[in-house]
C-alpha cells in the first residue's frame, strides 16, 4: 500500500551506497525499513538492497542499527509482569533437534521463565510447532494476557509469534527467500535476532548448529554467524551467548512431529537418546547462567521428574492432553543395511529430506503436515551393523512416498571398517561477548 506522505529518502539511493560498498546512514536504515513495511520500497527495490549486502556486507554499528529498525517494526512483547528471570533459546535448525520440547519446561522446573515464540518448519528442518500439535488438543496461538499468565504459573510457554513481531523481518524473509538472498550472514543475525530481542526475554543462548543439515556447513561460518548475533544481543542489553553445535547427523532417533514429540518425553522420563540428552543439559545450563541461577543441576530435574511435571502443565495449559496417544503413520518401510561394518556416517541433510518427503515438512508455508510421518533410526555413526539388519524405519500416511524418500537416502551414510571410529564432539565451541 503506498502512502502519499513525503518521502525523505528514495530506495535507489540507498541500494547504491550499499552496491558501491558504502555505510548506509542511520537515518536511511530507519527509513528503508518502514518504508518497506509500509510498502513504499518495492519488493524488487528491496531484493536489490538484500543482494547488496549478501555481496558486501555491513558494519557492525550499521547493522546493529539495521536490526533495531526491524524491532522498531513492530511491537516489543512487554515482560515486566513476569516474576521469575527470562531466559530463551533460539536453534538455527536443524534435523531431529526437538530439544525446545525437553529443555522450556526443564529450564522452567529449575526457576527461570522461558518465553518462547516459535515458528512452524520450512524445507527439511522442522517446526517445533508443528510438533506441539501432533498433541491432541494443543493449540499454538495465545494473546499477550496467556502469555505472561502462563509464564506466572508454569514458567514455560511455546507459542507461535503474532504478526505484530518484527513484521519487517516476515516480509523480507519471505523476499529473501525467492532471490538467493537467505545466505547472507548480516540478514541471518538481523533477521533471528530482531524476533528474539522483540520478545523481550532478559537471557538468550543461540543454538548455532553446523554441518550438512544446517544453514551453516563450516565452523567459521557459524562462528561469524554466532559472533555477529551475540554482539547484537548484547548491544540491545539481552544476556547472550551461543553454542556452536554438530550438525553433520541428526539429532536422536527420531526426524519427524510425533516421533520428536515421543523421544521428547522419553528425555523427560530420565531417558532418552544420549545425546538429546547432553544437548539438552548444556542449553538449559547456559540459560539458567544468564537467568542468574549458575547453580542449579539439570541432569537432576530430567532424571527425577521435575521437569516432566512442567512439561504436563504446559501441554495442559494449551488445552493439549498429555497422555493422549500420539498420532501413528499409516504405513511403515524398514530400511536394511547393505553391508556389515561400522556405520561410520548417517547423513542429517538426506534424512532431513526422507522425513520432509515422507510428510512430515511443508515445501510452501501454508502446506498441511503429517504428524505420524518422519524417519526412525535404528543405529547411530560409531555403532556395528550387519548386513540386513534394520538401519532406519520410514513411516508415511501414504505409501507412494516411500520411493523418493529413499532416493533422498541414497548415498546418505557409509558402512566401512574403521575401528577405533570416535563421535565427534556435539557442542563444538561457546561464543560469548
Ligand atoms: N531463521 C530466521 O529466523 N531468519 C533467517 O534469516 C534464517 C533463519
Amino acid at each position: 500500500m503506498s502512502s502519499s506522505r513525503a518521502e525523505p529518502f528514495d530506495a535507489i539511493s540507498v541500494i547504491s551506497t550499499k552496491r558501491d560498498r558504502g555505510r548506509i546512514p542511520d537515518e536511511q536504515i530507519d527509513w528503508v525499513i518502514d518504508a518497506y513495511t509500509r510498502g513504499v520500497v518495492a519488493d524488487e527495490q528491496m531484493s536489490a538492497l538484500a543482494m547488496a549486502i549478501l555481496l558486501n556486507g555491513m558494519a557492525p554499528d550499521e547493522l546493529a542499527r539495521w536490526t533495531r529498525a526491524m524491532i522498531a517494526s513492530g511491537e516489543r512483547l512487554d515482560l515486566s509482569g513476569v516474576r521469575r528471570p527470562t531466559t530463551d533459546k533460539h536453534s538455527t535448525g536443524g534435523v531431529g533437534d526437538k530439544i525446545t520440547l525437553p529443555l522450556a519446561p526443564l529450564v522452567a522446573a529449575l526457576g527461570a521463565a522461558v518465553p518462547q515464540l516459535s515458528g512452524r518448519g520450512l524445507g527439511h528442518t522442522g517446526g517445533t510447532l508443528d510438533k506441539l500439535e501432533s498433541i491432541p488438543g494443543w493449540r499454538a496461538n495465545l494473546s499477550n494476557a496467556e502469555f505472561v499468565a502462563q509464564l506466572n504459573s508454569v514458567g514455560a510457554v511455546i507459542c507461535a509469534a503474532g504478526d505484530e513481531l518484527a513484521p519487517a523481518d516476515r516480509k523480507l524473509y519471505a523476499l529473501r527467500d525467492v532471490t538467493g538472498t537467505v545466505e547472507a550472514i548480516p540478514l541471518i543475525a538481523s533477521s533471528i535476532m530482531s524476533k528474539k530481542i522483540a520478545e523481550g526475554s532478559a537471557a538468550l543462548v543461540l543454538d548455532v548448529k553446523v554441518g550438512t543439515g544446517a544453514f551453516m556447513k563450516t565452523p567459521e561460518d557459524a562462528r561469524r554467524l554466532a559472533e555477529t548475533m551475540v554482539e547484537l544481543g548484547t548491544a540491545a542489553g539481552t544476556h547472550t551467548v551461543a553454542l556452536l553445535t554438530d550438525m553433520n547427523t541428526p539429532l536422536g532417533l527420531t526426524a519427524g512431529n510425533a516421533l520428536e514429540v515421543a523421544e521428547a518425553v522419553e528425555v523427560l522420563a530420565g531417558g532418552g537418546p544420549p545425546d538429546v540428552v547432553e544437548l539438552t543439559v548444556a542449553l538449559a545450563a547456559e540459560m539458567l547462567a544468564g537467568a542468574g541461577i549458575p547453580d542449579a543441576d539439570p541432569a537432576a530435574a530430567l532424571a527425577d521428574g521435575r521437569a516432566m511435571d512442567v512439561w504436563r502443565a504446559m501441554i495442559a495449559a494449551q488445552g493439549g492432553d498429555p497422555d493422549a496417544a500420539l498420532p501413528v503413520a499409516r504405513d511403515k518401510h524398514v530400511l536394511t543395511a547393505p553391508a556389515t561394518g561400522v556405520l561410520t556416517r548417517l547423513d542429517a541433510y538426506a534424512v532431513g529430506v526422507a522425513a520432509w518427503r515422507l510428510g512430515a515438512g511443508r515445501a510452501r508455508k501454508e502446506d498441511p503436515v503429517s504428524a505420524g510421518a518422519g524417519v526412525v533410526l535404528l543405529a547411530k555413526p560409531g555403532e556395528q551393523v550387519r548386513a540386513g539388519q534394520p538401519l532406519m524405519e520410514l513411516h508415511a500416511d501414504d505409501p507412494d512416498r516411500f520411493a523418493r524418500a529413499l532416493e533422498a537416502l541414497d548415498g546418505g551414510f557409509d558402512i566401512g571398517e574403521q575401528a577405533g571410529w570416535s563421535t565427534p564432539p556435539l557442542v563444538i565451541e561457546r561464543v560469548s561477548a
